[in-house]
């Protein structure tokens, strides 16, 4: 990978690491939570928490106050939280000649090791990011979601039968079980190419990583563990290569892509397209289901379907905050001066309720002219999966509305059971009734 060079190398080492270090433990890594979260000021947890569906009310206040405002980080390093929409576009747009993305020049200088490098294209700058990248590509165009859109169609119709089954002589299901969590995890396994018989292993590992509540499950072992799996699959693979993502990425580029390599690649799109669809699904139902109304529009006019998928991304955002970036040279953002090795960090969910993006930003409106979102975030990390994460969710929340009209919340909203500080927000389970 790349190295970094940047003004006071030192200090942005130094950054690195310990933000690093936390992001990554953040999730129930290694170390106990409750000491982690002491060492990280209330502060810096801001844009993880959330009432309900909502980001707390602090975010708001502090971003019509201060919409870059400096993030008090350990041992005094800068750090800088962007919560408003334009200056998180202008961060995320702004390119890797002046944030960089990079995790490859922290590896065996500061005390991060090799095996903690999470791959993929998340922690990577161009060129490595543009190389890896490209090799994704082509099974996120148009033409090639189109081919996929009747299989999806179908993954859709067995989750909607398995929900029926499911459901108790009372009528009640844990509807992210047997709906959210099922479609994603189809629609991936099969894109990857990952064989029916190794995907109760890899449902197992993406249940361990969603779960961040827990404390105790190690994110970062989970990730290792998985990724060795993956390893596992792209050896076997490249002498008998299968027929998805996988298989095809090792006939064409085989020479130019290590086993490591592809692995962490892979692992990105697992969990990238995995738990955030997984979230938008489950949340996006219990907002339709405390709006009567909206649910009726939907079911009435398909043509609500699209702005509807718009604004339950943009109002979730599930996704809480972009990786971090690191600024390369000294920058103005918003009025603030950043200096040169600051981490920044991009609350998307603050940035999807910027009410200088017009009012009613804390409801859902499919009426109005849709306001811009950085759900998918937005530059060359932009999502890749964003065009197959619509195409599932304008399939499945219509499918679910019209199959159980009278599906209601199983529990009072009170007592639906959220994730707390979890980068990717979710819940536990979402029980419903289903007539
Ligand atoms: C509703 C569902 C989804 C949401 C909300 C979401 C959100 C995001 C966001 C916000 C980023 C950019 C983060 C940043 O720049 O800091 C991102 C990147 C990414 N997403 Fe998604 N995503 C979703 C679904 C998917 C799917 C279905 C896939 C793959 C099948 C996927 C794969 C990725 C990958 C590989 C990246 C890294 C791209 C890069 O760094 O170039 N995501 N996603």
């Amino acid at each position: 990978m790349p190295q970094l060079r940047v003004r006071g190398q030192k200090v942005a080492s130094k950054a690195r690491r310990t933000l690093l270090g936390l992001l990554m433990k953040l999730p129930g890594g290694h170390s106990d939570p409750a000491s982690l979260l002491a060492r990280f000021p209330d502060e810096a947890l801001l844009p993880l928490r959330r009432d309900g569906l909502d980001p707390v009310p602090a975010l708001g206040e502090l971003r019509a106050r201060e919409p870059v405002s400096r993030l008090k980080l350990p041992l005094g390093l800068r750090g800088w939280l962007v919560t408003g929409y334009a200056e998180s576009r202008e961060v995320l747009a702004a390119g890797p000649h002046i944030f960089s993305n990079d995790f490859g020049n922290m590896i065996g200088k500061v005390g991060i090791a090799a095996e903690q490098d999470p791959g993929g294209l998340g922690f990577a700058d161009p060129p490595a990011h543009t190389r890896l990248r490209h090799m994704l590509t082509p099974y996120f165009t148009t033409r090639a979601l189109a081919a996929r859109a009747p299989r999806v169609r179908q993954i859709v119709d067995e989750a909607l039968e398995d929900v029926a089954r499911a459901a108790g002589s009372d009528g009640v299901v844990d509807l992210q079980r047997h709906f959210s969590v099922p479609i994603p995890s189809r629609v991936i396994m099969e894109l990857l190419g990952i064989d029916e018989a190794d995907r109760a292993d890899f449902a197992r590992l993406s249940t361990a990583r969603f779960d961040f509540s827990g404390g105790a499950s190690a994110s970062l072992d989970v990730i290792q563990e998985s990724i060795e799996y993956l390893r596992e699959i792209v050896v076997r693979q490249r002498s008998d290569p299968g027929p998805g993502l996988i298989g095809t990425i090792l006939a064409e580029h085989g020479d130019d892509v290590g086993d490591v390599e592809l692995a962490g690649l892979v692992d990105g799109v697992l969990t990238g397209g995995f738990e955030t669809t997984v979230s938008m699904l489950t949340l996006g139902a219990v907002a339709l289901l405390r709006d009567r109304a909206l649910c009726d529009a939907v079911r009435a006019d398909e043509a609500t379907v699209e702005p509807l998928v718009e604004e339950l991304l943009r109002y979730l955002s599930v996704v809480q905050v972009g990786f971090p970036r690191f600024a390369v040279r000294d920058v103005t953002i918003g009025g603030k001066a950043m200096f040169a090795g600051d981490v920044v960090l991009c609350s998307l969910s603050g940035a999807g309720r910027d009410a200088r993006q017009g009012p009613g930003m804390d409801s859902v409106d499919i009426a109005r002219p849709q306001p811009g979102h950085l759900a998918f975030g937005h530059g060359i990390h932009r999502c890749v999966g964003a065009e197959l994460a619509r195409m599932e969710l304008r399939m499945a929340y219509p499918a679910l509305l019209h199959r159980f009209p009278a599906m209601r919340l199983a529990v009072a909203p009170e007592q639906l059971r959220f994730r707390d500080l979890s980068f990717v927000h979710g819940m536990k389970e979402l029980p419903v009734v289903l007539a």
